[in-house]
């Protein structure tokens, strides 16, 4: 017996509808808010991943699937989308299109995590990037972007935090301040905050150890190091955000798992069945991504969404799509003459738009039935021997019962008609 690989799952029967249903409201709101999809590989090669979400990251130092292929290149499966699309971004030049270039994306990512509720090795992110511009009402769209599609789902009570993690002026002194900071307590830190402190000190700041989070309680807030520009920045976008009606949260001490980040740092919350993390997205601006992995100084903003976990929270306040609807026609026959006329039928039904099956099993007409019964089906199209020799169907409608005798040419037009009075 084979199974599925740890932390992977297969998505069938009544999820799919789901999952059609959340990918929908995707090309609905991305098409409003005017970003068109890009879709990239589902692996890149290793260096890129460790360039742009950073050396030191637990992504790239602990949860990649990185292997080497055949021509001996190291290649890893994405863990996220944002480093892809800047790369393609950069490789295609569309920064000399006119900006700003507006893209969003929709697939599977892979980190190796411990499984849990929310949190699985295959998952997938409906993330969006925009690039070209400073303008921080471009901030507050992306944040809206993402608090319209919860809405369209039905979401309620999902909050948005907020921070900025500074900019290229800013950083080098928050980083300094918080090492001054943490090194008179070095060794009540945990082992691995500790060896963060040097490499990469805001990481500490998200640090799950108790020991550690109760030293964050008196830790110098990143918004009292902000330059001119950062703090301006920031206040414009928390007044974008109140324009919008979008109800925010100032948290000082959110900082991303991904180095990329500049200014403007954000994480979508609400809460989610039988999960400990209510994370369902998170996102931020990269001025200095572009530039670094090759591309001229361009500036770029953008959030990702797990889509699990939004489907989580779906469950929990009951939102998901209305009703499958059943087909429309089943045709029952009874030997090999009827079966010969009715997969005739069957594909003009289907060519006219509508959907229609028939028996593969050789069923008696009770279980026939059944079957449409089981499918939903409006209507049972019946053909048996007296109704091939008049050429005609039984057209048994399955909401009451009646049944009446139509012509075999006019039965496509009587269940059009028919189904849209049902
Ligand atoms: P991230 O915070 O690493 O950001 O991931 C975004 C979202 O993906 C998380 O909030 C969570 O909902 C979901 N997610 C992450 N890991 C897992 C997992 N193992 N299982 C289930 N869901 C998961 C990024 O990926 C950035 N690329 C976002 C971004 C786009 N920033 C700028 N542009």
């Amino acid at each position: 017996m084979y199974r599925l690989p740890r932390g992977t799952s297969d998505i069938f029967g009544a999820n799919i509808e789901k999952w059609h249903w959340m990918e929908e409201k995707v090309r609905e709101i991305t098409r409003t808010f005017n970003y068109r999809e890009m879709r990239t590989p589902i692996f890149e090669h290793s260096e890129l991943f460790a360039r742009s979400v950073g050396e030191t990251t637990d992504i790239v130092e602990k949860e990649m699937y990185t292997f080497t292929d055949r021509g001996k290149r190291s290649l890893s499966l994405r863990p996220e989308g944002t480093a892809g699309i800047v790369r393609s971004y950069v490789e295609h030049k569309l920064y000399a299109d006119p900006q700003p270039t507006k893209l969003y994306y929709l697939g599977p990512m892979f980190r190796y995590e411990n499984p849990q509720a929310g949190r699985t090795r295959q998952f997938h992110q409906f993330g969006a990037e925009a690039f070209g511009s400073l303008d921080p009402a471009l901030d507050a769209e992306v944040i809206s972007l993402g608090m319209s599609f919860f809405a369209s789902l039905g979401l309620q009570n999902v909050v948005v935090q907020i921070n900025s993690v500074g900019d290229a002026e800013s950083r080098p002194r928050y980083r300094q301040r918080l090492i001054d900071y943490f090194t008179p307590y070095e060794q009540q830190l945990s082992a691995i905050d500790r060896s963060r402190l040097h490499r990469n000190p805001l990481r500490i700041l998200d640090s799950k150890d108790p020991a550690t989070r109760e030293l964050l309680t008196e830790v110098p807030s990143i918004l009292n190091s902000l330059s001119k520009e950062a703090a301006e920045h920031f206040e414009l976008l928390q007044q974008y955000l109140s324009d919008l009606s979008i109800q925010y949260v100032v948290d000082p001490l959110l900082v991303r798992g991904l180095d990329y980040y500049t200014l403007t740092a954000f994480e979508f919350y609400t809460e989610i069945e039988g999960a400990q993390a209510g994370t369902i997205g998170g996102g931020g601006r990269y001025n200095q991504l572009v530039g670094e992995i090759g591309g001229p100084d361009m500036p770029g903003i953008g959030f990702a969404l797990g889509l699990e976990r939004v489907m989580l929270a779906c469950e929990k306040q009951s939102c998901g799509p209305t009703d499958h609807a059943g087909i429309d026609c089943y045709l029952i026959t009874f030997d090999h003459q009827t079966k010969k006329a009715a997969v005739s039928l069957l594909q003009r039904l289907r060519q006219a738009g509508l959907t229609a099956e028939v028996d593969y099993l050789g069923r008696k007409m009770k279980a026939q039935l059944k079957a449409a019964d089981r499918l939903q089906a409006k209507f049972a199209l019946i053909i048996g021997e007296e109704e091939l020799a008049a050429e005609k169907v039984a057209v048994k409608n399955l909401q009451d019962g009646q049944q009446i005798m139509i012509g075999l040419e006019q039965v496509i037009h009587y269940v059009k008609e028919q189904r849209s009075v049902i």
